[in-house]
């Protein structure tokens, strides 16, 4: 009797075992862990090999085009309307152009951006919206190359990766919209948002931390700086809203809370990773983006390309980084292209302003 319970009961676990591998939510071995804190922190990461390779390969930088001549007239004399690119060698500045295609339009082609007729045209939006990226791409990796992108740099392609509308975007997220007698509340959150990994967080965090320029640079902080209450605090709802912007961050660079903290003290710069004040600047960045870049062509996009509350399609963490902590395998995109990396008279106008750490932020 006894050994025919043992056997049932091996067969019935046998089977839990394969059902289980079988079923989605579970992750088959081997593991491939990475060690980011001290020894016995914990502040591990960890992923499938499986996994580890297919994000690698789904983000493969393309080749760079050949390097053109210096030589010959520039572009401004030979061109009627360049405005961006003006000092490049005739032949560099074509390099661009069969750079860009590739990077942002390779099925549409030159015809995304120029009415063929007449390559000076400004006609097309797109060509319009594409002078602005020239200029930002220029800012990114000018003016937040110390403090972000460092030697890799960012390309059109980081964004766009062969595609003319990149695949995360993000918009204000209105939420419930129905008017009338039984308008709504829910205070934003409790709905479903990939923004904050359809947890039960505030749904619109983005707007409140990634859309606005010139916000406080406390904003995002709740934790206590004192041993004792010296005055009201912040709320638990200002703690949620916190969180939903973390979720965005760490499933954007694909990492677990513990690549930028040590979770038993959140708040201190001292125990946590120098991974966190990349992370730091990073959200100065995005909101200096946003703010200067794509805020200003709300006027120049048309109206499909508006979100819900007609505001402009906006940067988050996860537009470059795709699911990974340095995009595209950490390659150095820039190196071929350094005419998209310094900042000419025509962005200075639009700089945006990199700021400090705060003063006890790991150096
Ligand atoms: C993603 C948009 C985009 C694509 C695709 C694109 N261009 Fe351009 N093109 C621009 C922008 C923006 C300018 C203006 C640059 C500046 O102001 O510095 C420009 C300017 C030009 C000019 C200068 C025209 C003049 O007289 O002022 C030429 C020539 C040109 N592009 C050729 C091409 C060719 C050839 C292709 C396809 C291989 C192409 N472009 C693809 C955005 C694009
Ligand atoms: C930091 C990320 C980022 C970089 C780098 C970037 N872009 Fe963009 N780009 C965006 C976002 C976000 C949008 C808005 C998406 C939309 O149009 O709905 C956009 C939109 C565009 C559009 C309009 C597409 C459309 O049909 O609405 C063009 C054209 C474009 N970018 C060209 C470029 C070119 C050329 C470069 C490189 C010089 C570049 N971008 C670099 C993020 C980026
Ligand atoms: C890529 C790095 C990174 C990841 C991953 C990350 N954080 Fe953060 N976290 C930061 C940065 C940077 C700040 C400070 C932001 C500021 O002050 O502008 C911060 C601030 C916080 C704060 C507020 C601390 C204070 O001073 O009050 C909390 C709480 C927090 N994070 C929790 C989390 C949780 C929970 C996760 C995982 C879901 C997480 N973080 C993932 C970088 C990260
Ligand atoms: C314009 C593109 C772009 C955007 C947007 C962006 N990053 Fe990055 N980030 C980069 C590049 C490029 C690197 C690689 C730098 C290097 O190789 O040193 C990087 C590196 C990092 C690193 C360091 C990773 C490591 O292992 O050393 C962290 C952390 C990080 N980013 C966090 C963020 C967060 C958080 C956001 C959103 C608030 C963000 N980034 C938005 C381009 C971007």
């Amino acid at each position: 009797m006894k050994s025919l319970v043992v056997v049932a009961g091996v067969t019935v676990a046998a089977f839990l075992t394969i059902a289980m591998l079988g079923t989605a939510g579970w992750s088959l071995p081997p593991i491939a862990a990475q060690q980011h804190g001290f020894r016995g922190t914990g502040m591990d990461q960890i992923q499938t090999k499986r996994e580890a390779a297919a994000d690698q390969a789904a983000n493969q930088a393309p080749a760079a085009a050949d390097p053109a001549s210096a030589d010959g007239d520039k572009a401004g004399t030979t061109y009627h309307n360049v405005q961006v690119l003006k000092d490049l060698s005739t032949e560099q500045f074509n390099r661009v152009m069969t750079s860009i295609t590739e990077w942002v339009a390779p099925e549409q082609g030159c015809t995304y951006c120029h009415n063929t007729e007449n390559m000076a045209s400004d006609d097309l939006y797109q060509k319009k919206v594409a002078r602005r990226m020239l200029q930002m791409t220029q800012a990114i990796n000018g003016e937040w190359k110390e403090k972000h992108v460092h030697e890799a740099g960012v390309t059109c392609f980081t964004c766009h990766r062969g595609q003319p509308v990149p695949k995360n975007v993000w918009f204000e997220n209105p939420g419930l919209t129905a008017k009338g007698l039984t308008e709504p509340r829910n205070n934003g959150q409790n709905m479903a948002s990939p923004e904050v990994g359809l947890a039960s967080l505030p749904y619109d965090t983005l707007t409140e931390f990634l859309g606005k320029k010139g916000l406080d640079d406390n904003a995002i902080r709740v934790n206590a700086t004192t041993a004792l209450p010296e005055g009201k605090g912040k709320s638990i709802q200002d703690a949620e809203k916190t969180y939903g912007l973390m979720m965005h961050m760490s499933q954007s660079l694909g990492v677990n809370c513990t690549y930028c903290h040590n979770t038993r003290a959140m708040s201190q710069w001292p125990q946590s990773t120098p991974q966190r004040v990349n992370a730091w600047h990073g959200i100065r960045m995005v909101r200096a983006l946003n703010g200067d870049y794509l805020e200003p062509l709300k006027g120049t996009f048309p109206e499909n390309r508006l979100g819900p509350n007609g505001d402009v399609p906006k940067i988050g963490c996860g537009t470059c980084h795709n699911g990974q902590p340095k995009p595209l395998n950490g390659a150095h995109v820039i190196e071929s292209y350094p005419e998209l990396a310094k900042a000419t008279a025509s962005a200075a106008d639009a700089k945006p302003q990199p700021a400090s750490p705060p003063a006890d932020a790991p150096k």
